[in-house]
């Protein structure tokens, strides 16, 4: 039967250590130019209803280096749902392509997507979550602290997408999360529910910012406004504002913090440009393990490795 990768909690824990796996090593055969044609003559069509830089640019280049083929498809170019149905889209594509990368609005219309394509579909991001977001945070944090066992890694503002994929994670691998929002945008109760439940991990919901970072090994932030959400923009600016993360808000974290955001970042608000440009930030390194990350998915979908 074809996989998809629509969640994180879809994924075993073995599943996603396999990935990091995989990571790892075509990371590497990246960094000394070894060629790595696992998905030769593959093609991957990459929908679009939403912006984007990293997941883009990260899985055209990332399949153009497995030996394959990837195609752009702009939100005017497909019109999903609306120029056309997405089950007859998942249909045509799947004559066409070896496999589906797509960004859009509503989950449902990914998970749509997953069941009529016969081909893997992997989801670039939707209103609910974002899981080759968190695969690639995980990897980077793993390549910086060796393990993720015991760390406190604390979410800092909007219950979003990325938070979502985050508590999918804790779900799967055990962690300590920490997601501290203001109390109306805080995440999904069954998403958080499903996750307390299973017992894997400790999960705690905490409003006030200082408390959450203390001790932190991890603090991570994203925008307050979601892409969709830019008519809240302004709203949300005074209603996050103590949830910015600055160098003020560190003094209370451990000493040797790493700093992640999931970017495109909007300056001076969730983070200061010192906090965003200095030591404890890895940006760019998780940036950077997008590309490897997905790599390791596709192949893996693929079932070449
Ligand atoms: N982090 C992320 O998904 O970036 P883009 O929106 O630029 O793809
Ligand atoms: N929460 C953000 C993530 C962007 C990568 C958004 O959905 O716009």
């Amino acid at each position: 039967m074809k996989k998809d990768f629509i969640s994180i909690a879809d994924l075993s824990r073995e599943e996603i250590f396999d990935i990091f796996a995989l990571t790892r090593e075509l990371k590497e055969k990246t960094r000394k130019g070894e060629w790595h044609p696992l998905l030769k003559g593959y093609t991957l069509a990459m929908i679009f209803a939403k912006p984007s830089a990293r997941t883009r640019i990260s899985f055209e280049t990332g399949m153009f280096q497995l030996g394959g083929h990837a195609l752009y498809l702009s939100p005017q170019d497909i019109g999903l749902g609306q120029r056309e149905a997405v089950k007859d889209i998942a249909r045509v594509i799947s004559r066409y392509n070896d496999m589906i990368m797509a960004r859009l609005f509503d989950h449902a219309d990914m998970e749509e997507l997953a069941r009529y394509a016969g081909v893997p579909v992997i989801n670039g991001l939707t209103d609910y979550n974002h899981p080759c977001q968190i695969m690639a945070d995980a990897f980077t944090i793993l390549e910086h602290r060796g393990t993720l066992d015991g760390l406190k890694i604390v979410y800092i503002g909007d219950g979003n997408n990325v938070a979502h994929s985050w508590i999918n994670f804790a779900y799967r691998v055990p962690i300590h999360l920490v997601i501290c929002t203001p109390r109306a945008y805080q995440p999904d109760a069954a998403t958080l529910n499903r996750a307390r439940e299973a017992g894997c991990s400790t999960i705690q919901l905490i409003s006030d910012p200082v408390e959450a970072v203390k001790n932190a090994d991890v603090v991570y932030t994203d925008v307050w406004a979601s892409m969709g959400k830019e008519n809240e923009a302004e709203l949300r600016r005074q209603v996050f504002k103590p949830y910015q993360v600055n160098a003020e808000l560190l003094t209370h974290a451990k000493d040797d913090v790493l700093v992640m955001h999931c970017l495109p970042a909007h300056r001076g608000e969730e983070i200061t440009d010192d906090v965003l440009d200095g030591p404890h930030s890895i940006v760019f390194d998780e940036a950077e393990n997008r590309l490897h990350v997905q790599k390791a998915i596709m192949v893996k979908l693929a079932g070449k490795a």
